[in-house]
């Protein structure tokens, strides 16, 4: 059975009783899919206990439209978390996440302006803040994340060691459906047509000589592109189908 802590200070308490047992941590906003539950698996093999969170950050959210229609599966997701055996939740409420209203922010001042920080302003100081209550309360020996979000990951590095955070932080390479697209609780958003179209967007990425030859073959499938570009010996983007937005990198 999966503990389930959806206070703050009942997990504070509990944590004590976890004392010097390595602890896995696998930070999410719910919606979970297979990609998800690889990272768990991870954690549970390299750690003594797991810790998952399910918590739809609203300060990562520059967009109120996209958090109104971000997925939201409870009841899937403690059955999955279940059937894989993860032995602790946490989902506590966004007060109870945020007493000081988002008064105090992590903000990083020179990667998380690019790519998807300048497509979407303010997102990443509402990822480090979170991920930062969310280290200091579970107190994980290990915290596990996906490459999908490689600017993300990067920043989290980052701050771990800007801030001395003893949690090792543990990149874990990107899950993709059979067809290529990488895994994403965003992908249940896209309808059957642009379902078919999104496997195009890892195969430009890696096909195209140019990031400017990327952006045109994308935009004749029918993407639209927020950013193609070459960094950090990578090829990352950020393309929308309709409603839903898409991000990778190879
Ligand atoms: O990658 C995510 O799902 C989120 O950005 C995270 C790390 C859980 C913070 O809300």
């Amino acid at each position: 059975m999966t503990k389930i802590f959806q206070s703050v200070q009942e997990w504070i308490e509990f944590r004590k009783s976890i004392g010097g047992k390595t602890l896995g941590f696998v930070p999410t906003m719910g919606a979970l899919h297979e990609g998800h539950l690889t990272l768990m698996r991870r954690s549970m093999a390299e750690n003594d206990c797991t810790a998952v969170s399910i918590f739809v950050n609203p300060t990562q959210f520059n967009d109120p439209n996209d958090l109104t229609h971000y997925p939201r599966t409870p009841k899937e997701d403690l059955e999955l978390l279940e059937s894989i055996g993860v032995q602790y939740l946490i989902s506590p409420e966004i007060t109870d996440l945020y007493p000081d209203d988002y008064r105090y922010q992590v903000s990083e001042k020179v990667e998380s302006n690019v790519l998807c920080g300048a497509h979407r302003p303010g997102h990443f100081d509402g990822v480090l803040t979170i991920v930062l209550k969310l280290l200091n309360l579970t107190q994980a020996s290990h915290a596990y994340f996906g490459e999908k979000d490689f600017q993300q990951l990067r920043l989290i590095e980052g701050m771990a060691k800007a801030f001395f955070i003893p949690t090792k932080i543990v990149a874990c390479p990107t899950l993709r459906e059979q067809d290529g697209l990488a895994m994403s609780s965003r992908n249940r958003r896209l309808t059957p047509e642009h379902r078919e179209i999104a496997p195009g967007f890892q195969k430009t990425l890696k096909g195209a000589s140019t990031t400017e030859d990327a952006i045109r073959k994308l935009k004749e499938q029918g993407f639209e592109v927020d950013y193609i570009e070459d960094r950090w010996g990578r090829r990352l983007g950020a393309v929308r189908l309709g409603q839903v937005r898409l991000i990778d990198n190879v």
